[in-house]
């Protein structure tokens, strides 16, 4: 099971200042050699984390897995068609979103879906899409030529605290599905050193979370080296 390090929150730094402080590949090189697995972009259209410009030389440096996240716009596909990673994560945010919040809609987007993720895996791309963890969104999923779906991990996040066992259980379910229907299975958002444990316990199958947001946040008090090591004891141990 493998940790990915979702760098964004680094670049939202950097970009504070316009300068190159802290250096995103640095970055990149140092999770690896403290023991992330890969590394997770998410270049929004209004490029306030990671901009495109930096995807060149992230795809250059990278040498665990390089995982890029995004909606689906041209621009988006030629950036990630020009620069291959090892897995492109489809996600439909909206413009302007703060982060993303919900999955696709895999029914009723399906022809959308497989147009571009037949575009992508003839470049040899792994597939991932963003899903909520709804049986027939996930079954949706395996119509559209999808490697994988990612979970939409923010509602167990959300309600971890107040039932761990109802806030796991769609998600448990959502796993199963996945393996009946011959998906790799990936999760996502607001994972964090309390709930990440539980989630991967409880969720059979899991091939990686891609984590940002709450493992920067750690690494304020903790430091990016400590950090790495922490989460992947509660994904490993
Ligand atoms: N997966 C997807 C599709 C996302 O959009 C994000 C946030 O960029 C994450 C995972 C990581 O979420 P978090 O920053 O809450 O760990």
């Amino acid at each position: 099971m493998n940790l990915s390090v979702n760098i964004n929150k680094v670049a939202l730094l950097r970009n504070a200042r316009g300068s190159n402080l802290p250096d995103l590949v640095q970055v990149a090189r140092d999770c690896e050699a403290f023991g992330a697995d890969g590394i997770t972009v998410h270049p929004r259209p209004d490029q306030r984390h990671v901009r495109y410009d930096d995807i060149p030389l992230l795809r250059e440096i990278v040498t665990t897995e390089f995982n890029i996240e995004g909606k689906p716009e041209r621009d988006f596909l030629d950036l990630v068609l020009a620069n291959p990673p090892h897995q492109c994560t489809l996600v439909p945010d909206s413009p302007g979103q703060l982060t993303s919040d919900h999955g696709w809609d895999t029914v009723g987007q399906r022809d959308f879906l497989r147009e571009v993720i037949a575009e992508l895996k003839k470049k040899g791309i792994r597939v991932s899409i963003f899903v909520d963890p709804d049986e027939r969104l996930i079954e949706g999923a395996a119509e559209t030529g999808a490697d994988r779906v990612e979970l939409y991990t923010g509602p167990f996040a959300h309600d971890f605290h107040n039932d761990k066992a109802a806030a796991m259980a769609p998600y448990t379910k959502a796993a199963e599905v996945a393996a009946r229907v011959g998906l790799g299975l990936n999760a996502g958002h607001d994972l964090n050193l309390d709930n990440l444990k539980y989630f991967r316990e409880h969720c059979p199958g899991l091939l990686e979370v891609s984590i940002g947001h709450a493992l920067i946040c750690d690494a304020l008090y903790y430091g990016l080296s400590n950090t790495i090591r922490m989460y992947q004891r509660q994904l490993k141990g």
